[in-house]
């Protein structure tokens, strides 16, 4: 199975910082905040890598990662011409995971403790849809929350509710197969300008096809001067 961080974006909410650096390449710890989502591939078994950031930036990765041999890992990277949302960067990964293949998305701010090994082992197991890991947070008008059904499975998402109707976050690790580019090529931008992944997920979830796990341990979007700080003090003792 194939991986592809999405590792484009302004990052406007860490301005100034990003003025200057990608959001994905600032320190975290005593790594740029890219190497964590590879390491985290890694060790879940995945190491065909697409790595999709804008033009300004990948010359950048392209010095720090190179082929990804140092990290044990084979990398590919993609343009993302113009930042228009997750799903539309996503829609860039199409030539590179094929029509038949699942793979797995991960969104590269999402820092993290778990290894990834038993979500990405479920979702080999998983004959067809979608899979997202979900986390309880403090906040989560800041994120996508699940609506459950009696059962317990995902009926709906709902992008950054005013009034979310639990605590659950979707976490930006996810686990797609070919249907997602057809979903992505039916929905709309949304009041931000974007095409968002949440009405990817919406689509699987519609035909009863998006399964979930939980994810353990801290977990943190370091999109925000605050949760960068947090996702720093947490990993700044893990590098070498
Ligand atoms: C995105 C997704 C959201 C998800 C979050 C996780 O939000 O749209 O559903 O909960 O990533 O990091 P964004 O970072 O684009 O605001």
């Amino acid at each position: 199975m194939k991986a592809v961080i999405l590792a484009g974006g302004t990052g406007s909410r860490l301005m100034p910082l990003t003025k200057l650096l990608n959001k994905h390449l600032l320190p975290v710890g005593r790594l740029p905040m890219i190497s964590y989502g590879i390491d985290k591939m890694k060790e879940a078994g995945v190491t065909d890598i697409l790595i999709v950031t804008s033009r300004q930036a990948a010359g950048a990765f392209i010095h720090y990662l190179g082929s990804g041999a140092e990290s044990g890992v084979s990398l590919t990277y993609r343009i993302q011409e113009e930042a228009g949302g997750i799903a539309q960067a996503l829609e860039l990964a199409r030539p590179y995971v094929g029509d038949d293949e699942k793979f797995i998305v991960l969104l590269g701010d999402n820092l993290f403790e778990e290894a990834l090994t038993s979500h990405v082992d479920a979702f080999r197991r998983q004959p067809e849809g979608a899979m997202v890991l979900l986390k309880q947070v403090p906040d989560p008008e800041r994120y996508g929350v699940p609506k459950f059904d009696e059962a317990g499975e995902i009926v709906r998402i709902e992008e950054k509710p005013t009034q979310p109707d639990n605590n659950w976050c979707v976490t930006g690790i996810y686990g797609f197969d070919r249907h997602a580019f057809e979903f992505i090529a039916g929905i709309e931008p949304s009041q931000r300008g974007e095409l968002e992944i949440t009405d990817v997920n919406n689509a699987y979830a519609a035909r009863g096809l998006l399964r979930h796990g939980k994810l353990q341990g801290w977990w943190t979007d370091a999109g925000t001067f605050e949760s960068l700080r947090e996702a720093s003090m947490r990993l700044s003792g893990d590098a070498p």
